[in-house]
């Protein structure tokens, strides 16, 4: 591991988790702890951008937190924690946002999708939401962000934001992160009745996704169920294209066993969905049978969740105390 190799991210709370947050982001958070320092956090702070019930977004954080650590992120290695229990992410965004130009912000293409037709209507929050992240990210100094596509424009901006708070300030305080392709692929997983749709949590059909709570049974009848073509496996995956459906299993079987495509094609090329969808049912209940017994015991004991989050949010508040501190003292404001 590169000794000052330091990775931050952060991960919305969104409850009723399913296979596509599994694969496309956690499972890849849990390997990039064997190549970095990772800082992993709930964007408690972040959901606030939009509408929110209470209730939910305090029961979201605690499943989130849960389901990252029974995949595999290792508290003890990693730092996890919860965004809102660090008061220096909203100190250090508000310093940030007299460094951000509104046009910069304004070209953000998320905040364009999420506004939609109804700008007018939308939180202020919604638009000023990439400061808060870089803010997320300066503040531990990181090196690299793991960087889904639609995030890359965030890491970017975030790096302008540090380079013109360091020469504006005349200070070497910010680093400006580089986007991180770290820890192997992430699937991008899609709906089992709908190869061109997106995994989601609020697509209507049940069938449609895999809940991180499914039992065995559900999990076998979900795939046996699953939308597909009558041909067989082809043996390169060129093969696969105009075959979402068929993409999306072969995709989800190599996103689960850390194979690539080309690999997982050379052992079904030829093969029927027949006797591809037993194999892949059960590479996935060797999946998630065990990540739902350790559910089960977060869920029996939460104050132990909560006495790792506290712990993890006192050791990141320690990390960025510093950078703080010194953000106020460039501006003028010293602490
Ligand atoms: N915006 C990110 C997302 O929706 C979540 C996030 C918040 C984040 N702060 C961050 C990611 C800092 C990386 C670094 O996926």
């Amino acid at each position: 591991m590169p000794d000052k190799m330091r990775v931050v991210s952060g991960i919305q709370p969104t409850g009723g988790l399913h296979l596509g947050n599994l694969l496309g982001a956690i499972l890849r958070w849990v390997r990039m702890q064997d190549e970095a320092q990772c800082l992993f956090f709930l964007a408690d702070l972040h959901a606030l951008t939009v509408d929110v019930d209470p209730k939910e977004l305090a029961a979201n954080v605690r499943e989130m937190a849960a389901a990252l650590i029974a995949s595999g992120i290792d508290p003890a290695r990693s730092i996890l924690f919860q965004q809102s229990a660090i008061p220096a992410h909203s100190e250090l965004a508000w310093i940030l946002q007299g460094t951000a130009r509104w046009g910069w912000v304004n070209r953000m293409t998320q905040w364009k999708d999420k506004a939609g037709k109804n700008r007018e209507g939308s939180s202020v929050g919604l638009f000023t939401y990439p400061v808060l992240q870089a803010a997320d990210i300066l503040l531990y100094k990181a090196t690299h962000v793991p960087v889904g596509e639609d995030q890359k424009q965030h890491v970017e901006l975030t790096r302008d934001i540090a380079i013109k708070f360091n020469t504006d300030f005349d200070v070497d305080l910010f680093v400006p992160p580089e986007p991180f392709i770290g820890g192997g692929t992430a699937a991008r997983v899609m709906s089992l009745r709908d190869g061109r749709s997106k995994m989601s949590k609020t697509d209507p059909s049940e069938m449609s996704r895999i809940h991180l709570t499914d039992s065995n049974d559900e999990i076998a009848q979900k795939i046996r169920k699953a939308k597909t073509d009558p041909d067989p496996l082809p043996a390169d995956p060129a093969g696969l294209d105009g075959r979402p459906e068929a993409k999306n299993l072969v995709g989800i079987y190599g996103a689960v066993t850390g194979e690539s495509v080309e690999q997982v094609l050379g052992r079904f090329a030829g093969q029927g969905f027949g006797a591809f969808k037993p194999a892949l049912a059960e590479v996935l209940v060797g999946l998630l049978q065990p990540l739902r017994g350790r559910l089960d015991e977060f869920r029996r004991d939460p104050a132990e969740l909560d006495r790792l989050l506290a712990d993890g949010s006192a050791r990141a508040a320690e990390l960025g105390a510093p950078t703080l501190a010194e953000a106020y003292r460039a501006v003028g404001l010293p602490r």
